[in-house]
């Protein structure tokens, strides 16, 4: 299996219609990569690993060398998905050449095809910038997480008619600018749709719509990694409680020194 292109992801929407949706999942480790791969059409390097890899309270303290760092890891286990990193807060805001620096940076430094910045219509000459440089780029609308301390929080967006009418026009604004497709997330569902018909680019729904061109989910959300997700996740497995109980079975068998056993106990001769 070759590598999907960015321009393959691009041509999935062809006058308005997107026949197969796009499958994204974000991904931080190398064997996370291994096991998503072949089912994703595009991994994600989220700037989210602030908080689910590092415990941070938000994705602004995130680095462009943890970026760097984790992409090349999910380059390096990954053969299939189009790899998109994204841009933390602080790399890319100040002008287009700073983005154009960090953007490199990414790039050179992990191998991935693609960045990912927040921000509509005031980031689309840095979006055209970018790509008439030679690096790819997927927008991001609705909620946009390094803007909490601006919006004041993580609610959804859209639900009145001048942030739906923004939502829509930044959309139109990246993509004119030659964004490859944008993330849509945390907007009710309505104008979710209007932005998708709104664009020739595919929009990527998170807490959106099943009506826009693809999906997205932070993976250890949607593995049931943490007691308290969105309401947009959809837990498909309950992973903290397989670690905890394999992590709780361990601790007692080395307590009653019944591990290691005989099949993992080397003998002489
Ligand atoms: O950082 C992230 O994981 C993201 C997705 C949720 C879209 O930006
Ligand atoms: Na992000």
């Amino acid at each position: 299996m070759r590598r999907l292109t960015v321009p393959a992801i691009r041509e999935r929407k062809q006058d308005g219609v997107t026949q197969q949706p796009i499958v994204m999942l974000t991904a931080y480790t190398a064997r996370q990569a291994q096991l998503l791969d072949a089912h994703c059409d595009m991994l994600l390097v989220g700037d989210s690993l602030g908080q689910v890899i590092y415990g941070l309270p938000s994705t602004i303290p995130v680095t462009l060398e943890m970026m760097a760092n984790h992409a090349a890891a999910v380059v390096r286990g990954s053969y299939h998905s189009v790899v998109v990193v994204d841009m933390p807060f602080g790399s890319y805001e100040g002008s287009p050449q700073d983005a154009f620096d960090s953007a490199a940076f990414l790039l050179k430094e992990s191998g991935a095809a693609a960045v990912k910045l927040e921000g509509g219509e005031a980031m689309a000459e840095t979006v055209e910038f970018l790509v008439k440089r030679g690096i790819p780029v997927m927008g991001h609308v609705g909620l946009t997480p390094q803007a909490v301390n601006v919006l004041g929080g993580y609610k959804a967006r859209g639900r009145d008619d001048a942030e739906a009418d923004k939502i829509v026009g930044d959309a139109k604004a990246l993509c004119a600018a030659g964004a490859f497709a944008i993330v849509v997330e945390g907007v009710v569902e309505p104008i979710a749709i209007a932005a998708t018909k709104a664009v020739d680019c595919p929009t990527i729904g998170i807490g959106a719509s099943a009506q826009c061109d693809g999906q997205v989910l932070v993976t250890e959300d949607m593995l049931g990694m943490f007691e308290r997700v969105p309401r947009f996740v959809k837990r498909y497995e309950n992973i903290a409680e397989t670690i905890a109980g394999a992590a709780e079975t361990y601790a007692s068998e080395v307590r009653a020194r019944t591990f290691p056993g005989e099949e993992q106990t080397y003998q002489p001769k």
